[in-house]
């Protein structure tokens, strides 16, 4: 396994695969890597030649310096975790490698990333399409996987890519859990042993949600009832919990299209995301 942390090296690498017909795949972390994670290169790994794993914890989608602070971070255990688990290539850059001094230009998708996290986290939206948009021009890859834990994360860059006629595919990961039902997370590790009991709740509601929705319950009554639940539970704040349309991520009054339930809620200052399919 390579390891690379600038971008000429990165073009060597990549231009000599690509010299001899390799396809290639990315997948874009931001480290403190989970078996979450190592699953996208797993499925990465049967569809593409050569697989690169970027990790940049990228400054530009934080809406708060506290958040960024405190984020795990561990360079050498995250590169001791890929080797052997099929990656070929590590791109570590720094934050002055991806955006030197001077620059300017951000990538904003609009409509999708109005509500939801983009109506939590301000600007949030905003660092992931720049970061991915460079990223996917600097790998210049054949597919590019992102995780379903992520959901409108994956439509806002689904969106992007079709916007801007990046030759790449796009392929979603499911979501890995632990055997409780809580979604792996980088942030999982803030949660307290009391807090960590309380957490699986929120997929179990999920469950029990999407489960009577299917079963023909209003839409709207379950969505008040899953957030009083949750408070019930012992989670702190319930930022959102709403069934929303699988592709435009339109709010929707009842089940004739393919839907997604979308939920997060907070632990103290942990914010626990989860989704599920619906229907
Ligand atoms: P990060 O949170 O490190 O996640 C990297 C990828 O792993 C994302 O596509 C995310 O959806 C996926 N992932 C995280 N937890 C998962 C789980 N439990 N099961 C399956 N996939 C999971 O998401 C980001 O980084 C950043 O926003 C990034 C896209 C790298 C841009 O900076």
């Amino acid at each position: 396994m390579i390891v690379v942390r600038d971008l000429t090296d990165l073009r060597d690498r990549l231009g000599d695969w690509r010299a001899q017909g390799l396809t290639i795949g990315l997948v874009p972390t931001m480290g403190a890597l989970h078996a979450g994670h190592l699953s996208l290169i797993d499925i990465l790994r049967k569809r593409t030649d050569r697989v690169v794993v970027s990790i940049f914890l990228n400054p530009k989608q934080f809406d708060s310096d506290a958040d960024l602070e405190r984020y795990p971070r561990d360079l050498d255990s995250d590169v001791a975790q890929l080797a052997g688990q099929g990656t070929d290539l590590v791109y570590a850059p720094s934050a002055e490698e991806m955006y030197p001094q001077g620059f300017a230009t951000t990538v904003s998708v609009a409509g999708l990333t109005d509500s939801l996290e983009g109506a939590h986290r301000q600007g949030h939206f905003i660092g992931v399409a720049t970061v991915v948009a460079k990223l996917l021009i600097q790998c210049q890859p054949d597919a590019a996987l992102f995780g379903e834990k992520d959901y409108q994360q994956l439509a806002v860059l689904s969106r992007l890519v079709a916007d801007l006629d990046l030759p790449v595919e796009i392929v979603p990961g499911p979501i890995v859990r632990e055997a409780d039902g809580l979604a792996l997370s980088s942030r999982n590790a803030y949660l307290s042993a009391e807090e960590r009991q309380i957490a699986p709740k929120l997929y179990e509601t999920l469950i029990d949600l999407a489960a009577r929705a299917e079963a023909g319950e209003a839409l709207a009554g379950l969505e008040a009832e899953g957030a009083a639940t949750l408070l019930a539970a012992g989670f702190d704040h319930v930022d959102y919990l709403e069934f929303r349309d699988a592709d435009s991520l339109e709010p929707v009054a009842t089940l004739n299209q393919p839907t997604r339930l979308l939920a997060v809620a907070r632990l103290g200052e942990t914010r626990l995301l989860d989704n599920l399919p619906v229907g």
